[in-house]
């Protein structure tokens, strides 16, 4: 097969595509060939030689989710067959042209969704999905607070809190990433850059503040964050993208009655992988099927142009997700 490898930690211009054997599937296991994969802040980290992934996976080959088409089925695999349209978290691999992958790792792509576009969806669906309804208990009719409201996770959560009715705030750095955020369901707009969006949360709520809050940014808006969360708010850390130390005020969690999740979805075991999947499968897979929700790709790179996806992550213009489409 195929794949984009990271030749040495480093920036964009470190990756080549190189020839590797293709994967070996076990008898669980069901073979596909990758028609694309989508790039994760995580990629970027990984390139540079800061994040491992989990046992099993290689450091020099990235690849959170993909989508593609099962090329075989190993012997005791009992619900997928050759032919079929598929996509899947993964540990990684994704820049790689084949892979094995667990059969309870699958998930049918939606009929009306083009496999390259279903290479965005896992992700960023699976993480915003658990963050705000298994972890939080986000309910109908609550109000929800999501940072980088532009970025991959954020359009997912923007989507999915609005297919449950909830009332959505979101932070994001320019007009046009809330205007188009807009478009999505986001009710109120805040621009960073401009405003407190802890002094916009409490005004626009007669000072209740919001009940769960999405973040990704980390310590620099921790504080913030308590300021504009209700009383018995929920707050979920998905990201650190402003970093990750910080000395804390206890008292105002207490005050607040507050709980924090933190949350990574690509440490955890296989199991638990495999159930949220499932779960993901029955409620809301029919809402991308009705198109309540949709996966919102910002540009497809040929694999080939890998690094210049990176370097286009990296100005943190996009809109939704980068795609690697592979050449077949
Ligand atoms: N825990 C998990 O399992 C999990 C899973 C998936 C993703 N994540 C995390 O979720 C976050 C978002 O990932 P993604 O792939 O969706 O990102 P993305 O599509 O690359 O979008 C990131 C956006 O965040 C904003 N941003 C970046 N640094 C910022 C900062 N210091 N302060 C304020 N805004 C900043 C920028 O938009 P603006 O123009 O608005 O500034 C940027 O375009 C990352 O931290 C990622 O690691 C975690």
């Amino acid at each position: 097969m195929q794949a984009a490898i990271v030749t040495e930690p480093g920036g964009p211009e470190v990756f080549e595509i190189q020839e590797l054997p293709d994967p070996v599937a076990g008898p669980e296991d069901v073979l596909v060939a990758v028609h694309a994969t989508a790039l994760n802040r995580a990629d970027l980290l990984q390139r540079m030689g800061r994040y491992s992934g989990p046992k099993g996976t290689r450091d020099d080959l990235p690849g959170l989710e993909m989508s593609g088409i099962v090329e075989s089925v190993g012997e005791r695999v009992s619900s997928w067959a050759p032919g079929d349209r598929v996509m899947a978290l993964l540990g990684g691999g994704g820049y790689g042209s084949k892979l094995a992958i667990h059969e309870r790792m699958l998930m049918p792509v939606p009929p009306n969704i083009e496999l390259v576009d279903a290479a965005s969806i896992p992700e960023v669906f699976l993480t915003a999905y658990d963050a705000m309804f298994v972890q939080c208990e986000l309910r109908m009719g609550e109000s929800v607070l999501i940072h980088a409201a532009g970025s991959g996770v954020g359009t997912a959560a923007i989507q999915l809190a609005a297919s449950q009715g909830c009332r959505i705030f979101g932070t994001a750095g320019s007009a046009e990433k809330l205007e188009r955020a807009g478009a999505l369901g986001l009710n109120v707009g805040i621009n960073y850059h401009d405003e407190d969006f802890a002094e916009v949360v409490r005004e626009r709520t007669d000072g209740a503040g919001v009940n769960v809050i999405l973040d990704v940014i980390g310590a620099p808006y921790w504080e913030q964050n308590l300021a504009a969360l209700a009383l018995r708010g929920r707050m979920v850390i998905v990201g650190t993208m402003g970093g990750s130390k910080l000395e804390v005020n206890l008292g105002a969690l207490m005050g607040k009655r507050a709980r924090v999740h933190g949350t990574l979805l690509r440490a955890r075991p296989l199991e638990e992988k495999a159930t949220l999947t499932q779960e993901f499968v029955a409620r809301v897979l029919p809402l991308f099927a009705n198109e309540s929700i949709s996966p919102i790709v910002d540009r497809v790179f040929p694999v080939s142009e890998v690094s210049e996806a990176h370097r286009y992550m990296e100005t943190n213009a996009n809109f939704g997700k980068i795609v690697l489409r592979h050449e077949q």
